[in-house]
């Protein structure tokens, strides 16, 4: 019985790789780019599964040109704002992520990106590169203080309910906008009515929504006019849920205090963005779960939904389970 045939978009970590091809006839996409959009509907051509990544656009476009044999596309992501999952379903292809495994290492990432961008951390450090520290100063290079501060968390999933747990250890209050989550009195977290009541309050404000075509640019002028003067925007989530242009306003204005981005829209973000001229905007290249022992929990949940679907098995994790109806 020959292997089913996949195609696995770039070369995942070893422990999820080695599962895949223990099960599969596998061709990994060799490059550390992408494949093209052309290299993509080519490779996909008569495969049984597709595992990819956040970078690669699949849609149906792509579904057809694997043809009707694909039963199965993996994510190597939580996030799929990426695929398009409707043509995945009236396909009957069933489509996977790896939530959970990334919650903690995203988690302690955008609370770093909270603490370095309200400290100041790596514009001081370009200040020292530079050849500007000269002496101690008592009024240089000043920040924002976390104890007694208030913690606005626009989601309220996974990833955000772990940053609440950090902000509570940090002596923060925590308040989050997210009326599809059901209050738990257990997480130190306050529910608010409105988006517009979480920014009232917020010192600092970070994103933990997927990008959807409601979230898209809500973050836009109105939402930055209305946040505290001194406030700190964080964004672990998704570019598209910014307006970087309405945020370089902000920004350049000191309209709020900073902003930390681990993720930009387009990616990658053009050396001549605007954004990139301001010393109060961090910016780091989607690094949010890129943690060894993430990576590889990752991998091998990529590679488990992966097998699972070949096998006409439900995905561990599954986005469409309307696939198995019927
Ligand atoms: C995801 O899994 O969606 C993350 O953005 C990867 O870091």
């Amino acid at each position: 019985m020959p292997k089913p045939k996949v195609f696995v978009t770039r070369a995942i970590r070893d422990k999820g790789l080695d599962l895949v091809r223990e099960f599969c006839d596998a061709e990994v996409w060799p490059g550390d780019l992408p494949p093209t959009r052309q290299e993509l509907l080519e490779k996909v051509r008569g495969v049984d599964g597709l595992l990819c990544m956040l970078t690669d656009r699949v849609d149906a476009e792509v579904l057809d040109a694997a043809g009707p044999g694909l039963k199965v596309v993996s994510t190597y992501a939580v996030g799929f704002d990426n695929i398009d999952v409707d043509a995945a379903t009236a396909r009957r292809i069933a489509v996977g992520n790896t939530p959970g495994v990334l919650t903690e290492a995203t988690a302690d990432f955008a609370f770093a990106l909270l603490m370095a961008a309200a400290r100041r951390v790596t514009e001081a450090e370009r200040y020292l590169r530079a050849g500007k520290w000269q002496t101690w100063q008592p009024s240089g290079l000043l920040g924002l203080d976390f104890f007694g501060a208030t913690l606005g968390l626009v989601g309220f999933g996974r990833i955000g309910q772990a940053v609440a747990r950090r902000a509570s250890g940090f002596g923060m209050r925590v308040i989050y906008f997210s009326p599809t989550t059901p209050h738990n009195p257990s997480l130190n977290a306050t529910p608010v009515e409105s988006l517009d009541a979480l920014l009232a309050q917020s010192d600092f404000v970070s994103l933990h929504t997927p990008l959807t075509p409601q979230t898209r640019r809500m973050v836009n002028a109105d939402f930055l006019s209305k946040m505290k003067p001194n406030a700190v925007l964080v964004n672990t989530a998704r570019g598209g849920v910014l307006d970087q242009d309405a945020l370089y306003d902000a920004l350049k204005n000191n309209r709020i205090f900073a902003a930390a981005l681990d993720v930009t829209d387009p990616e990658p973000l053009p050396l001549d963005s605007p954004l990139l001229t301001l010393e109060n905007c961090l910016i780091v290249p989607h690094i949010g779960s890129a943690s060894h022992k993430t990576r590889d929990d990752m991998a091998v949940l990529a590679a488990e939904n992966l097998v699972a679907g070949l096998k006409g098995e439900q995905l561990p994790h599954c986005i469409n389970p309307q696939v198995y109806a019927g």
